[in-house]
């Protein structure tokens, strides 16, 4: 299949390429498109053999479940079968946004979408070529990230065509991802509710809305395991062998004195090749964490080497996919 790749305006998107993968979406077709988060690659989601056809494109396994982008709230209540007040006052503070709702599901989302379980994940996103694309398929879109599956998520539109380029109908290009980490996402339908995957929207910023939330990370130290036994799988991991240091420039000295390529992602000063100076601010070092991830890839480096970042609740996102990035084996 050839992907076609179309420019779209990413603040003021263009109705009539809009219009056109508003159509692929509504014959049942597969298209990415960016988001505030990552690139989404999104079906009707109404429509079972769409959404089994992102699970084919991506190599996705069968029961790893989908979330449902919609464009507003009420929305979201369709396709939900309960609406608790602590959805409503979420909804109300962080929609449209990177946050992501677990809530009971209606009869109406295939199995596909759920991996045949009694919840569905939703989502309002804020960036303006979804929320154009969602009005104009005027259907709920289901959408993981456009990556092949335990790959890292794309930031850009080159990356979803690196990875998923003739697997699918359409790209919208619509440059960088402003927040270059997956959305935060909150099981309201166990209690108290749980945070399943942190994200840009924080826990301290959820209980001061609706009380007490599960967190699920331990700390993140030096070559630490994974916490618990599901978040061993690899994931959101590069093609390198990534490891996060305390003291980064002695680790690259000696991967390096044994003729190893090495990648480091640094605090300090970037001298010499391969090396990149991350931000000290949590939201631009997550908005340029994947984009940095899949350069050195690209270029080719063995083993990547990442400067611990703090230990502070701003820090939770990126040290989660760090953690993810680096769990071994693959
Ligand atoms: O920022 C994002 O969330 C991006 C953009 C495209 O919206 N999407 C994304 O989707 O990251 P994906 O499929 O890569 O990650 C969705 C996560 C997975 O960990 C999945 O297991 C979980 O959400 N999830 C989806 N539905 C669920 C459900 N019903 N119950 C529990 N977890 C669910
Ligand atoms: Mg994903």
């Amino acid at each position: 299949m050839e992907t076609v790749v179309l420019a779209v305006n990413p603040t003021d998107p263009e109705p009539d390429v809009i219009a056109r993968a508003a159509a692929v979406l509504r014959a049942g077709g597969l298209v990415a498109f960016p988001t505030e988060t990552v690139y989404g690659l999104g079906a009707n989601a109404l429509d079972a053999d769409a959404v089994r056809r992102i699970f084919a494109a991506k190599d996705r396994p069968a029961n790893n479940p989908l979330i449902v982008h919609v464009p507003d709230a009420a929305a979201a209540r369709a396709v939900t079968a309960a609406w608790p007040e602590s959805a409503e006052r979420l909804a109300e503070r962080f929609w449209p946004g990177p946050l992501t709702l677990v809530l009971p599901r209606r009869s109406e989302v295939p199995d596909a979408v759920t991996a045949g379980g009694a919840t569905v994940a939703v989502r309002v996103p804020a960036h303006p070529v979804a929320r154009a694309l969602l009005g104009a398929a005027g259907v709920p879109v289901a959408a993981p990230s456009a990556n092949r599956s335990t790959q890292l998520s794309p930031t850009q539109a080159e990356h979803v065509v690196a990875g998923l380029g003739g697997r699918i109908e359409m790209v919208l290009d619509g440059g960088p991802c402003p927040g270059g980490l997956e959305s935060t996402v909150l099981d309201l339908a166990s209690s108290p509710p749980r945070i399943l995957r942190p994200g840009l929207v924080t826990s301290a910023e959820i209980e001061k809305l609706i009380g007490p939330v599960m967190r699920p990370m331990g700390p993140l130290t030096e070559k630490a395991p994974m916490p618990s036994p599901g978040m061993m799988l690899r994931h959101y991991a590069p093609r390198a062998v990534l490891e996060c240091v305390a003291d980064g420039r002695q680790r690259v000295d000696e991967l390096q004195r044994q003729g190893v390529r090495v990648g480091w992602l640094t605090f300090g000063a970037a001298a010499g090749m391969d090396v990149v100076q991350m931000s000290r601010d949590p939201a631009e070092y997550a908005a340029r964490l994947y984009a940095v991830l899949h350069e050195l890839d690209a270029a080719g480096v063995e083993r990547i080497v990442v400067d611990l970042p703090p230990d502070e609740e701003e820090w939770l996102a990126v040290r989660d996919r760090l953690r993810r990035a680096s769990a071994h084996p693959r």
